[in-house]
């Protein structure tokens, strides 16, 4: 591996089904930089259990989550890929940085509003969830953070923490940064004015392992408007064709709806077709990997290995500046 390229960190929690709003915000662009950048794909096992969760389900939910990382493009010769709670640095460096945090800044973090509204007294883990972040990509020394456009607030307060520590501590950390230009927001099927997510139940999302006809059911029955017009779910199923479709199927459908010569029924059928064709070479993948799951140990066993070299160097560079060593 090159170790002059630029590192590249991004992570997904363990939560359940990898959403195609996920795999196209935040998966397929990582798979699309890995020969630019040094690569670093985490399983983000602590910040899922920030929220209610069931522990006999979240071995099968982190390996679900390495094998859709393998199936949907990572490779593993280019890449490192590995499980956050593998790497105990990660928590050391949480906590340095919570000793230069403001409190008020955590507090302004939607996440962390919208998690107050629904649990009246939300937990510190939640109030905290930004600062494991910032320490997940300072860790590596990582520049280029792909991320839905959900991750913009957090990003910010990485780099403001990664500045205000080269400001006291001395320069130690590059600034990261988003580097998807127009992060992608994919819209609930059910509900285009909300984003597509896991927690607004399986109607809202197309799962990556879902099967042909629920895929069509979903597309087919997903919220528009009566008549042709550009509604928030019209615009969704827009952008999903943009990603899926080639370009000049996407460019005639977007003629026929500006000369108002499309049907819903003929755009959600075409975007079908394309979206069942997406996502089965991932599912052939997946499938084979899972009879392999002895590759998948040796793989995050080296990952880890790789990352915890790294983590270490940076930790030792951090207390020493903090005066601790
Ligand atoms: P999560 O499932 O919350 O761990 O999200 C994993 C990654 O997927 C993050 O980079 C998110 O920004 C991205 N993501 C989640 N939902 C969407 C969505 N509906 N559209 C685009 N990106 C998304
Ligand atoms: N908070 C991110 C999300 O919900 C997941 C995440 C954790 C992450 N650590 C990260 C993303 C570091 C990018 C970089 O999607």
């Amino acid at each position: 591996m090159n170790n002059k390229k630029q590192r590249l960190f991004t992570g997904i929690q363990p939560t359940g089904s990898l959403h195609i709003g996920n795999y196209l915000g935040a998966i397929l662009p990582a798979v699309n930089r890995q020969d630019e950048y040094d690569s670093f794909l985490c399983v983000v096992d602590l910040h899922s259990i920030t929220k209610p969760y069931e522990p006999k389900d979240l071995r099968d939910q982190i390996k679900g989550v390495v094998l859709d990382y393998i199936a949907g493009g990572i490779d593993p010769d280019k890449s490192t890929l590995f499980i956050q709670s593998h790497v105990p640095q990660h928590c050391e460096l949480m906590w340095l940085l919570n000793t230069i945090t403001p409190v008020g800044e955590l507090q302004r973090m939607i996440q962390y509003k919208e998690f107050k509204e629904r649990f009246k007294e939300p937990q510190g883990g939640i109030l905290n969830y930004p600062i494991l972040m910032a320490a997940d990509v300072l860790l590596y020394k990582g520049e280029a953070v792909p991320v839905g456009d959900d991750q913009t607030q957090h990003i910010e307060l990485m780099r403001d923490l990664a500045k205000k520590f080269n400001r006291m501590f001395g320069d130690t950390f590059p600034i990261p940064k988003n580097t998807i230009q127009n992060p992608l927001r994919i819209m609930s099927m059910h509900d285009p004015d909300k984003k597509m997510s896991k927690s607004l139940g399986p109607k809202s999302y197309i799962a990556i392992s879902d099967n042909p006809d629920t895929i069509r059911k979903k597309i087919m029955s997903a919220v528009t408007g009566t008549d042709i017009a550009m509604t928030a779910g019209t615009k969704n199923l827009f952008t999903l064709l943009e990603q899926v479709a080639p370009k000049d199927t996407y460019n005639h459908m977007y003629e026929k709806f500006e000369n108002k010569d499309l049907q819903y029924s003929e755009l959600k059928a075409v975007l079908a077709d394309y979206m069942v064709e997406f996502v089965k070479p991932i599912q052939e993948k997946r499938a084979e990997l899972e009879n392999n799951l002895d590759y998948i140990a040796s793989i995050l066993a080296e990952g880890s290995e790789r990352a915890r070299k790294i983590a270490s160097e940076t930790i030792e560079e951090v207390k020493q500046k903090m005066g601790l060593m």
